[in-house]
């Protein structure tokens, strides 16, 4: 069985997202996604997060792409779930290629394309 994971925020869930999720879970046969704690969020400096963690773990959840939802709570995790959860492929959108190769040595790495003219600070944006 080829396991997948991926992580993000996945807030104010949109098209990009649920495109990253579908993509992702067919690279194999079983997806993780990690969803951001709003602690973990606050950390690393994204102070404007709508939807607290239970909000965006149930609209992954609703998506139906995901096999198992885990909560991302610091930094160094992905290497720690990478081997706890024996993955074959880490997957995240384009606009972070480059930035987890080094996680190769652990596990095949995949940047999909992402969508283009979505995120959630677009949509933040235009309600404002
Ligand atoms: N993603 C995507 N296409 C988009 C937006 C996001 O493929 N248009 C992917 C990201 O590359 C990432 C995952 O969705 O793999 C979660 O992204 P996240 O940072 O939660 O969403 P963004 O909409 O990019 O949020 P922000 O604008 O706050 O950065």
């Amino acid at each position: 069985m080829r396991k997948v994971i991926t992580y993000g925020t996945y807030d104010l869930l949109h098209e990009g997202h649920i495109n990253l999720l579908r993509r992702a879970k067919e690279l194999g046969d079983y997806l993780i996604v990690g969803v951001t704690s709003d602690s973990f969020d606050k950390d690393r400096g994204k102070l404007n997060v709508r939807n607290n963690v239970l909000e965006r773990v149930a609209a992954v959840r609703k998506t139906g792409y995901a096999d198992e939802i885990i909560i991302e709570d610091y930094v160094g995790q992905k290497i720690d779930d990478i081997q706890r959860y024996d993955i074959d492929i880490f997957a995240i959108g384009s606009d972070w290629e480059g930035k987890f190769d080094y996680l190769s040595e652990y596990c095949e790495v995949v940047y999909l394309d992402r969508t283009e003219g979505i995120s959630t600070t677009k949509i933040k944006t235009d309600l404002q």
